[in-house]
């Protein structure tokens, strides 16, 4: 048990992940009592990597033929995090009453992670399922982190200050984390299994969109294109879940998530390279150290300004 940056600010070791008290339970459950199905799609992802632009992206991919009306998109009225569940987030609860709605959702199903490659349940890494991973380079992680933290942090689970949480950072200890272990582990899956595990990074979506949302169509096999000009879609689904619209969609501006996260906190600024305005020279030495420690000869590498 040690003290990082994750919902609750405590975190416990299990499984190899610092996993949050709040849904120890969930994962439990998740792994027990989850069947997946063929037809599935997760999203996964290390927290504050850009879980909630890849939500709403897939969410309009998946969805576009319920869906096919740009101007009146469920995302316009709804938050991707009110879309796109956790299993791991929901199973804490109700486990019967949760295991029946999640096996009547409309499919093809679309669902979240955070958990670690190794810790999903064996039916998502054995099925035909499809996973698309999104990473960002560790910098920009850990101010996002640091600062959503801070804002949901409350007096029973007070804040840590940036160089606390920047130490525990660099020793891995960080909710889902560490986040090299996290990214390699669907890095190599992604290399193994290409056809299971669609790799992305938030530096390559916001840089060539066009390109990276693409690749997720073709990776999803999702009859977009049908009679419709594809580029044209999809540089529609682009501007539909672009950081500017969906901050100011009022839907976002007020209300929380799971009764404690406010939805205002999950829309910053949505850049490369903030980081270099929260970071003393020895702390870019040490985390550039230990990135190149910890990612050598994986082939996996970020970029670090816009
Ligand atoms: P910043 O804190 O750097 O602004 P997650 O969704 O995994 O919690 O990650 C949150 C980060 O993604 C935040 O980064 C947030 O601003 C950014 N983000 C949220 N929605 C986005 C979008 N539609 N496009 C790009 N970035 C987005």
């Amino acid at each position: 048990k040690d003290r990082g940056l994750g919902r609750g600010g405590y975190l416990h070791l299990f499984q190899d992940f610092w996993c949050p008290p709040f849904c120890f339970q969930g994962v439990i459950n998740f792994q027990n009592h989850f069947l997946a199905k063929d037809n599935d799609v997760f999203v996964a992802s290390f927290p504050k990597s850009g879980t909630t632009w890849l939500k709403a992206l897939t969410f309009v991919i998946v969805n576009h033929q319920r869906f096919p009306s740009f101007e009146h998109h469920p995302l316009l009225s709804s938050n991707p995090h009110e879309l796109v569940s956790f299993p791991e987030f929901i199973l804490s609860h109700n486990l019967d009453d949760q295991i029946i709605s999640l096996s009547n959702m409309s499919e093809p199903r679309l669902l979240a992670t955070h958990l670690p490659f190794p810790s999903l349940p064996e039916s998502i890494t054995k099925s035909n399922c499809k996973i698309i991973y999104i990473c960002r380079n560790p910098f920009d992680t850990f101010v996002s982190a640091w600062e959503f933290f801070t804002k949901i942090s409350s007096v029973s689970s007070p804040a840590l200050t940036f160089e606390e949480a920047f130490e525990k950072y660099c020793n891995g200890i960080m909710g889902f984390g560490p986040w090299w272990s996290h990214m390699l582990g669907y890095w190599n899956e992604s290399i193994t299994r290409p056809n299971k595990v669609l790799f992305l990074k938030y530096e390559d979506l916001k840089e060539d969109a066009v390109f990276h949302v693409k690749r997720m169509v073709e990776f999803l096999d999702t009859p977009i294109t049908q009679g419709e000009d594809s580029t044209a879609v999809i540089e529609n689904i682009i501007n539909l879940c672009r950081f500017e619209k969906m901050k100011d969609l009022e839907v976002n501006k007020s209300g929380v998530i799971d009764n404690i996260v406010e939805k205002k906190n999950f829309f910053r600024k949505g850049k490369i390279g903030d980081w270099i305005n929260y970071f003393s020279p020895s702390m870019i030495e040490k985390l550039s150290k230990i990135i190149e420690e910890k990612l050598s000869g994986s082939g996996l590498s970020f970029k670090l300004h816009s």
